[in-house]
């Protein structure tokens, strides 16, 4: 049994963590290889994570043990996992990665890629398969007005009411893929303006649930671990977040044999304690911590944060570290200073 977990430093840490990761995907901004950027931040991610104090375990990763190398479900990370033998009393943490959150936003250098994860005390996320959710992410101030099974134009209206402004005066965020056809026609036909993102429900979720983005929902079909993290911001910046498991080739708009089998799925789904497939999760499902840490540092400008800026004597990194506990919304402006002791930082 470890130590408790203190969020005020791990956070911190954390914040480390994802300035890495980000650091190392901006490097390969516009490169055209999303893969690349993707290991890179993976890697720096990695590396920085085995220096923070902690029994770490990751929950939401890069995938299976046998698929990925490296942050790979249930990898045990931080410097207690490497100590090997050394029964040091770091606190137990479960953690959820997403290194590159929108790869192909990197490769391609365009904007709110971010570098991302959530951690909570064990238990405290919950272990989503790497399948895809419908989801539905609203700020405070809608929170409680929204139901994921609720035809698309109510909910509008009753977002609209709850922010003293008409539909008209909305912006949803959807991804723009050929699944969503039906979804934007309804959009379209409530009268609520639209943005159409290549890559990224999971900044956008997040900007959705801060006032002045301009942004007031994000509706629609992206990945399950995604909608876990999502739920750990929404957790700290007071937002919500529902959403339901997806695995129908005919809703996803797919041919059988691009996804998974429903029988493989079922079985998987199983084997991770979800019972109930159709189950519609709330933020605190989702996120069920009583201690959650979020970090989020900009690869690319973003709606929310500035990408990673490099200047001759060093970089300077934009991020976003928010706890449940200390109730403390940071956005943090870094200067990782490079040069001597002469170095001009600018405001
Ligand atoms: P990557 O960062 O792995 O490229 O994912 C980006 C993303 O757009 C997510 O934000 C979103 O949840 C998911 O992919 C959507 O999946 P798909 O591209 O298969 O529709």
């Amino acid at each position: 049994m470890g130590q408790e977990l203190r969020t005020e430093q791990l956070s911190l840490d954390f914040l480390r963590v994802c300035e890495a990761a980000a650091i190392a995907a901006a490097r390969t901004m516009g490169q055209g290889d999303r893969k690349y950027s993707d290991h890179v931040a993976v890697e720096a991610m990695r590396d920085v994570m085995y220096t923070v104090p902690m029994h770490g375990r990751i929950v939401i990763g890069e995938g299976e043990r046998d698929e990925a190398p490296m942050l790979y479900i249930g990898e045990e990370v931080g410097h207690r996992a490497e100590a090997d033998g050394v029964c040091e009393e770091h606190p137990e943490v479960d953690i959820a990665v997403d290194p590159l959150e929108g790869t192909n936003l990197c490769a391609l250098g365009a904007n709110n890629a971010i570098a991302v994860l959530a951690a909570a005390e064990r238990g405290g996320l919950l272990n989503a398969p790497d399948i895809y959710m419908d989801k539905i992410v609203v700020g405070p101030s809608s929170r409680g007005a929204v139901d994921i099974d609720a035809p698309v134009k109510e909910n509008l209206k009753n977002i609209a009411r709850r922010l003293g402004r008409d539909i008209e005066d909305l912006t949803v965020i959807v991804l723009d893929r050929k699944r969503h056809k039906k979804l934007i026609d309804e959009v379209r036909a409530a009268g609520a303006r639209i943005r159409l993102i290549s890559d990224g429900d999971l900044s956008a979720g997040i900007s959705a649930a801060v006032a002045g983005t301009n942004i007031h929902a994000v509706m629609g079909i992206g990945g399950a671990p995604e909608g876990v993290i999502t739920a750990a911001a929404m957790r700290c910046l007071n937002g919500e977040i529902q959403a339901r498991l997806v695995f129908d080739p005919d809703r996803l708009g797919v041919d059988r044999d691009k996804i998974p089998d429903r029988e493989k799925v079922l079985g998987r789904l199983k084997e991770m304690g979800i019972s109930n497939p159709d189950k519609v999760y709330d933020t605190n499902d989702l996120a069920p911590g009583k201690k959650i840490i979020f970090a989020a540092t900009g690869v690319t400008d973003g709606s929310l944060l500035r990408g990673v800026r490099f200047f001759g004597a060093g970089k300077r990194t934009h991020s976003l570290v928010m706890t449940t506990e200390a109730r403390l919304i940071r956005f943090i402006d870094t200067v990782h200073v490079e040069g001597g002791l002469d170095t001009v930082i600018r405001f």
